[in-house]
């Protein structure tokens, strides 16, 4: 009892599990107990992968970096076409020839490449599959922003470093600055969100079927890559993009070309503050809301909601946070570390989302999983 009479709350203690967890702890910092389980039979596997996932994790900005210098002298490129030599790399990449066997040498230990006993160089699998890819390769090149904004982590954690590069890039992101957004800025970060569809696109149509939808609005739909993949997939659908007004204007200069009735609407506004278009039974957002502080999130979908009639449906696709799967892992980290350095944002897990949505006015909710959760997960929700 204090002083005044009232008594302190008591804080409940760790549950069975944090317990069983500390312990845990405890003996895997044993070396004893360490060199137990490798020398175990049964054990000595896992111990092998724990080992390497740890060392991978403590030198994985090297590994990065590999990449990127792979990405941006050009070495990829230079194989793509089929083997190559050290020379022809030295001219394709403007380094040295012993500079090229060096990048060589740490690319194929991160099967980036492969170099052959008659002294070609192929791209190896992981080379192949990002060589393959411009959205992979534009979203190595924009590392170099994200990069510089990580060489002083314990500065974005707490909060002392604010003028961060990702957040020049992402102009919009911060409450209040949507409607300050130059052409000139929604540019880079437009190009990037294109380029980098080519990838999640498709997961995300695999996932859910829109040709069930007579008409579908994509909310802070970018340049309308989205909604080129969904009218190839699904081409009876009418389709129509929600953006702020320098973005939706380059999106109309994507569609130009197009003959009147393919033509998408693509209207310009803020989705916080304008009413949206009405009359779609199908309203997406694709890697919106983790961009936004939980209070923006909450106006937007109340925005979207009421624009829905019961029947409608709204489809959230976004990388969420959680731990049942490597890639939800992976996610959870990288994009959580994203949204700090933009300065805005949050990787949320499927129920914090419908916790979101549920304060907006929706109900009924289905938490469809894509084939890779590194891309996305889907949240569907109804009015
Ligand atoms: C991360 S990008 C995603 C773009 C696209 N959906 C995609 O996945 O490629 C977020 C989009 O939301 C748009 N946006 C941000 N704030 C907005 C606002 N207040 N009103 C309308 N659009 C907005 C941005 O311009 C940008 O195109």
């Amino acid at each position: 009892m204090s002083a005044s009479g009232s008594r302190r709350p008591v804080t409940p203690g760790p549950n069975w599990r944090s317990r069983l967890q500390a312990w845990r702890a405890r003996q895997v910092a044993r070396p004893e107990f360490r060199r137990f389980v490798q020398w175990l039979p049964l054990s000595r596997g896992y111990s092998r992968d724990q080992e390497a996932d740890l060392f991978s994790m403590v030198t994985g900005f090297v590994q990065s970096q590999i990449l990127f210098a792979a990405v941006e002298t050009g070495l990829l490129k230079a194989l793509e076409a089929g083997p190559v030599t050290v020379s022809d790399l030295a001219r394709a990449t403007g380094l040295a020839e012993d500079r090229v066997r060096r990048l060589l040498q740490a690319a194929q230990a991160i099967r980036l490449v492969s170099v052959g006993g008659d002294g070609f160089a192929t791209l190896a699998d992981h080379g192949a599959v990002i060589q393959s890819d411009p959205g992979i390769q534009a979203m190595i090149g924009h590392h170099a922003l994200l990069y510089r904004d990580l060489s002083d982590p314990v500065a974005l954690f707490n909060g002392s470093n604010t003028e961060t590069e990702l957040r020049r890039l992402w102009s919009y992101a911060g409450s209040g600055r949507e409607s300050s957004v130059k052409p000139g800025d929604a540019a880079a970060y437009s190009a990037l969100m294109a380029a980098s569809q080519s990838m999640l696109a498709d997961e995300i149509l695999d996932a859910y079927d829109f040709g069930r939808h007579r008409k579908l609005l994509d909310v802070g739909g970018g340049e309308g890559a989205f909604i080129t993949a969904v009218s190839a997939r699904h081409p009876a659908l009418t389709l129509s993009l929600f953006d702020l007004p320098p973005v939706a204007e380059r999106a109309r200069q994507r569609f130009a070309g197009k003959p009147l009735d393919q033509c998408p609407h693509c209207h310009g506004g803020s989705f916080l503050d304008d009413p949206l278009p009405r009359d779609n039974d199908c309203i997406t957002l694709v890697r919106v809301l983790f961009d936004h502080e939980d209070a923006v999130v909450l106006r937007l979908l109340r925005n979207v909601r009421a624009a829905m009639k019961p029947g409608h449906m709204l489809v959230i696709a976004e990388p969420m946070a959680g731990a049942s799967s490597r890639g939800q892992r992976l996610s959870t980290a990288y994009f959580g570390i994203y949204v700090l350095a933009m300065g805005s944002g949050r990787c949320r897990t499927p129920a914090e989302i419908i916790a979101l949505a549920t304060a907006a006015g929706f109900s009924r909710f289905d938490i469809r999983p894509c084939r890779s959760a590194l891309m996305a997960t889907l949240v569907i929700a109804r009015p």
